[in-house]
């Protein structure tokens, strides 16, 4: 649970908030939301930082990359997200070629999220080379999230979704995407499934915080994608990923006995009944 500040409220997360927990130590929770149900109890129950992930597109949509997700896609989701939460931050990630292509793009479509939904930051998938756009966001005022390691808008040129950066070359590179990541002005640094003695070492050399999903123990904090801890994507079971419930196997067995019961007239009852 959260620490209560003075007045014993619960803690309103910024962005400040995060890069303040890196210096003390205090490791942040982050996990993925797409409705107002699921960000509701996340928010209930202290979670730091909501990511409306582009992971809406497999988890939500079922498509096989999160590439045809758009932007109308995010604000839809992020408006559902941001109507439940009063203390957590959200972040909002840019979906596939919604800032790739000038930093006309990227301003107009960062601008649309936090005008139209109004949340506390963007996330952008890749290294040094977004280091002008995230300047200028960050400029303008749009706090940003960067993304390194495996970062799947880029699966078509990866070809796989295996550990990235295991040879020196990919880690020396993505030590120096993290330094211009950091030096161009983003708040905190997703590491994606890398080794965790490289995630280490990127945690040691940047001062913002860096947030794993599926880089071991060492960075500052870790997250998840939702529907993957909470047992319903049930095909998909990389080792870094931690089953809190089987919520597919539940869900089955609710819907066999709804089944079972409106089939054997046993729903509604008297009681269920006006
Ligand atoms: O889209 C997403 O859910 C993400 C997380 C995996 C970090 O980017």
């Amino acid at each position: 649970m959260k620490k209560q500040n003075k007045t014993d409220k619960p803690r309103v997360v910024t962005t400040k908030t995060v890069t303040t927990m890196k210096k003390t130590g205090e490791k942040i929770t982050m996990l993925t939301a797409y409705d107002y149900l699921v960000a509701k109890n996340l928010d209930r129950v202290g979670i730091d930082i909501i990511l409306v992930g582009d992971s809406l597109g497999n988890v939500v949509h079922g498509y096989d990359t999160t590439l045809p997700v758009t932007m109308d896609d995010m604000i839809y989701h992020a408006k559902a997200v941001k109507g439940a939460v009063k203390n957590a931050l959200i972040v909002v990630d840019m979906p596939f070629m919604s800032f790739q292509a000038s930093l006309d793009d990227a301003v107009r479509n960062a601008g649309r999220i936090m005008k139209e939904v109004g949340v506390g930051a963007v996330k952008l998938e890749g290294g040094a080379y977004l280091s002008e756009i995230v300047r200028h966001l960050v400029r303008i005022g749009i706090p940003v999230m960067g993304h390194l390691g495996l970062t799947p808008q880029a699966i078509n040129k990866f070809g796989t979704y295996e550990v990235r950066a295991q040879d020196r070359a990919e880690a020396d590179e993505l030590i120096r995407d993290a330094k211009a990541l950091e030096k161009a002005g983003v708040f905190a640094i997703i590491l994606e499934k890398i080794p965790s003695a490289l995630a280490k070492r990127v945690t040691a050399a940047v001062s913002v915080p860096t947030i794993g999903i599926g880089a071991g123990p060492h960075c500052d904090g870790q997250v998840l994608v939702v529907y993957d801890m909470l047992g319903l994507t049930e095909e998909f079971r990389p080792r870094f990923v931690r089953r809190y419930e089987e919520l597919g196997e539940t869900m089955r067995n609710a819907f066999t006995r709804y089944i079972r019961d409106v089939r054997g007239k046993k729903f509604p009852g008297r009681e269920e009944s006006y």
